[in-house]
């Protein structure tokens, strides 16, 4: 359990491995404040965690909104503070560069890199006013090694990957401190329906991957875990 109630935003919990994150975090006592664009589903998500006696609160979001994520970020700061904000809201569009429309690509760039910047922007100015706080991004293995069909998104998360560890670096001296998952295969709705049906024994699971962040995030205030790679046994799909 934390000891005082600590708030984290996450952004895109109405699904997949954020939804799992803002159960997880709910469970050890953080104060959770839930981003995404379907607001049904992060009503359906609270309902479900009343049954263990647990309550988020909802900040409808699109991310890919500059004013929208600035307003947000207001709302909840108007009130709480905010400790962790994990950067996890992500679209890809699994296409080759000439079948990939120049929207599909916006939306991909505006969403998994322009998202992010606009929610660091948002909180980073009252996380050296408290002198602390945690930044966690969700990257992916496209960072790491070459997937076809994936390069809008690999340019986004490699984009975010660049922006933050400079960032790390400019803000150690307020002891914020910026975390980078790099997350293999794991089952949510982003992979195709024949994938999940083929190969999810083989992939991660979001519990899992909430159970690394929220670890991450418990870490002594005098460490950090930099980046994160987190793989399925059997590799990548
Ligand atoms: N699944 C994997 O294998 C895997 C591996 C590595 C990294 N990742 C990363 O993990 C993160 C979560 O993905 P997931 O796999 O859990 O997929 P998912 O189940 O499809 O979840 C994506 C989440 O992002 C939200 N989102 C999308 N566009 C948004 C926007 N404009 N504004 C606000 N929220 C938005 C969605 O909510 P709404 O539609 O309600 O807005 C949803 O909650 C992504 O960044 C993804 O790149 C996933």
């Amino acid at each position: 359990m934390v000891q005082e109630k600590s708030g984290v935003w996450i952004t895109g919990a109405s699904s997949g491995i954020g939804k799992a994150a803002a159960e997880e975090f709910a469970r050890i006592g953080c104060r959770v404040f839930v981003s995404a664009r379907r607001v049904t589903e992060l009503e359906r998500l609270n309902k479900s965690l009343k049954k263990e006696k647990l309550e988020l609160d909802i900040y409808p979001c699109n991310v890919a909104s500059s004013a929208n994520v600035e307003q947000t970020a207001k709302k909840i700061l108007s009130t709480h503070k905010i400790d962790c904000l994990i950067n996890n809201a992500g679209i890809t569009s699994f296409k080759l560069v000439e079948e990939n429309s120049i929207n599909e690509i916006d939306d991909i760039i505006n969403t998994n890199l322009f998202g992010s910047i606009y929610t660091i922007k948002a909180v980073l100015p009252k996380m050296i006013e408290q002198g602390g706080g945690t930044i966690i991004n969700i990257l992916s293995m496209v960072t790491k090694k070459v997937f076809t069909n994936s390069s809008a998104y690999a340019a986004s998360k490699n984009g975010l990957m660049a922006y933050t560890n400079v960032l790390r670096e400019e803000v150690r001296k307020y002891k914020i401190k910026v975390i980078n998952i790099i997350p293999g295969a794991t089952v949510t709705p982003m992979w195709p329906q024949e994938v999940r049906k083929e190969s999810s024994e083989r992939m991660m699971a979001t519990d899992d991957i909430a159970r690394l962040l929220v670890w991450v995030f418990l870490q002594k205030e005098n460490m950090i875990s930099e980046e994160i790679v987190v793989r399925p046994i059997e590799g990548d799909l």
